[in-house]
């Protein structure tokens, strides 16, 4: 890797969404006593290989975390939709990156190891997303039947970090912007709009939190890893 690639990172953290049925948007329930999106910012300030860790969050949660963080950190207000405030992140790191990654808030046990394959196979390729193979058949489902069954060796479940060099992510979000586009996925939008998108081999561990019994799980194995890097 040269010396002076700069790494991007951002962390989509500005939704309100209370899945879990509580006041606190999920990404910011706590991990071993801190915010899970503050678990994952440190984690990637761990790696010596990013330059800047970008976290776009509601404004009224903007004051509350201007004050805390160094250089290699900066909030900034979000969008309205998730692509939205991935733009937001992008505009306010300025220019000067050569990859970016794109992470959920709620990916706490991302692998530095995936991080950096991903990170490769965008440098080759352009952009590239860590996917697993499925556990379970999938159908697609038609008045509460089975409409389809596709073939499961064919499907990948997405993960994150998903990377791209800086000008194919731009080049997604601008073409997003205009069509009024929206995705849950930066990757399968990549894919839409004609890049290719490398499948690097995810991690089971990887796991997002998006139910009570994963944060249940993810307080076991944080426990368990020794409290992570502190
Ligand atoms: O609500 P949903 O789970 O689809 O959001 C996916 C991710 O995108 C979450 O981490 C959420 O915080 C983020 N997001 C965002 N800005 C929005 C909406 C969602 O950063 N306006």
């Amino acid at each position: 890797m040269a010396d002076t690639e700069r790494v991007l990172v951002i962390i989509p953290a500005a939704g309100s969404g209370t899945r879990f049925g509580g006041d606190v948007p999920k990404q910011f329930l706590p991990l071993g006593g801190k915010p899970l999106v503050q678990r994952v910012v440190e984690r990637f300030l761990f790696d010596a290989v990013v330059t800047r860790v970008v976290v776009p969050v509601l404004d009224m949660l903007l004051n509350a975390v201007k004050e805390s963080p160094g250089e290699r950190v900066k909030f900034v207000a979000g969008g309205a939709t998730r692509l939205q405030s991935v733009a937001a992140g992008l505009a306010a790191a300025g220019d000067e990156f050569d990859l970016v990654a794109v992470h959920d808030a709620v990916r706490p046990f991302f692998s530095p190891d995936t991080f950096h394959a991903t990170l490769d196979a965008a440098r080759t390729h352009g952009a590239a997303f860590p996917g697993i193979p499925l556990p379970d058949t999938i159908h697609e489902i038609r008045d509460e039947a089975i409409a389809s069954t596709p073939d499961r060796s064919v499907l990948v479940a997405a993960q994150t970090p998903q990377c791209f060099r800086i000008d194919v992510l731009r080049d997604i979000l601008t073409r997003a912007a205009r069509e009024d586009a929206n995705a849950t996925d930066e990757a399968g939008l990549a894919a839409k709009y004609g890049h290719r998108v490398q499948l690097v081999p995810g991690d089971s561990m990887n796991f997002k939190i998006t139910r009570p019994e994963d944060l249940v799980m993810a307080e076991r194995i944080y426990a368990e890893w020794g409290g992570g890097e502190e």
